[in-house]
């Protein structure tokens, strides 16, 4: 399938939650690990160092999640605190600007407490370095005063549990990045999987969808959880409007297709991306500058959203010169491939 230009200039797919989208989500998101589905190698790990804390009354180890946005960092930082009965305050790197803030949300702790830090790798520099002696002996030194009336003050804290987020392992520093003692990387979901998730959030929205619809949203939702429940609330939209309020193979293809969202859940800025390497740079190798500049988006945004789902769907290959579109994004964008390259299809 190709042609998919960019309807109304909205990014569908584009997997990161907007403040009105965040209230919604917080209704479908999983409290237990009984509710969160999939990812099982992590969830039962991190069942089993759960229960042991629990025994020892003690707080967990720093856990790190890395993936790409939308496969449930947030929910499994939240679950975590849940399931271990303690609180959890949320934070975010970028919030956390100087050291007195971080002092701020430490001294605010309570025993066996999860501080979560969402983008944990854009924590600046001098706060990750005073988040070493809270993470390792639970103390945090600050001095007050200047000049020669300055001191030294020691800040002990209650044992917690640092719970961080990140997009991608290779931006943390490798200091913090030891510092944990465990590290999930989370991955994409199987469509099998998809449609659970879209099953029980449909029952949480009151929604009636058989099971050749949940499967044909969750194939097109590019293993991602978060674009799953935002495809199902707008097919929801087309149903009610359109058809009769129940979601089908019918209508949940009708209407992702009206969505822009193609076949193998690419929406237009992954076109734009493959066909940008194909068509501007002879199918590549390409840098990821020259990319984004060329399609107008954040490099940064680039490697996060859209790229770990092209790479994975093998439409995008990364070498050591640059990014090179694959034979099969040829194949998928109805493009005829170069005379080299022919013998791969
Ligand atoms: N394993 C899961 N089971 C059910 N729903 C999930 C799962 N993972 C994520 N979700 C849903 O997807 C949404 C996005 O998850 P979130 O934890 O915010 O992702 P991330 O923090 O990795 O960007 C959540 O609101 C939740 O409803
Ligand atoms: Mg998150």
């Amino acid at each position: 399938m190709s042609g998919i230009e960019e309807r109304n200039g909205e990014r569908l797919v584009m997997a990161r939650a907007g403040e009105q989208e965040r209230s919604l989500e917080a209704s479908l998101r999983p409290r237990t690990f009984a509710e969160y589905i999939g990812q099982n190698t992590i969830t039962d790990n991190l069942k089993v160092f759960v229960q042991a804390a629990r025994q020892r009354g003690e707080a967990l180890d720093h856990v790190l999640f890395c993936g790409p946005p939308g496969l449930g960092k947030t929910t499994l930082a939240h679950v975590i605190a849940n399931e271990m009965g303690v609180g959890c305050v949320t934070s975010s790197g970028p919030a956390i600007e100087r050291k007195g803030d971080l002092a701020g949300i430490l001294s605010n702790l309570k025993p066996n407490d999860v501080l979560f830090i969402d983008e944990i790798h854009r924590l600046p520099r001098v706060v990750e370095e005073n988040l070493y002696p809270s993470m390792e002996d639970f103390h945090f030194d600050y001095v007050v005063g200047d000049g020669p009336a300055a001191r030294n003050l020691r800040l002990r804290l209650p044992h917690f549990t640092l719970v961080g987020a990140t997009t991608r392992t290779a931006l943390l520093s490798s200091p913090l990045r030891d510092r944990f003692g465990v590290v999930c990387r989370l991955e994409f979901y199987p469509p099998e999987q998809l449609t659970r998730i879209l099953d029980r959030s449909a029952g949480i929205l009151g929604v009636e969808m058989d099971a050749e619809g949940a499967w044909e949203i969750a194939r097109r939702s590019r293993g991602t959880p978060r674009v799953a429940n935002r495809l199902l609330r707008r097919v929801r939209d087309f149903a009610q409007v359109l058809g009769e309020g129940r979601i089908d193979a019918r209508t949940a293809s009708e209407a992702l297709q009206r969505l822009g969202v193609d076949e193998l859940g690419l929406e237009a800025m992954d076109h734009k991306v493959l066909r940008t390497i194909i068509e501007q740079f002879q199918g590549g190798p390409v840098g990821i500058e020259a990319i984004a500049a060329a399609v107008a988006e954040e490099r940064e945004t680039l490697e996060d959203v859209y790229e770990p789902y092209l790479l994975q769907e093998g439409l995008l290959q990364r070498t050591p010169r640059g990014r090179v579109a694959s034979a099969r994004a040829y194949q998928h964008l109805g493009i005829a491939p170069p005379a080299g390259q022919s013998q791969l299809l």
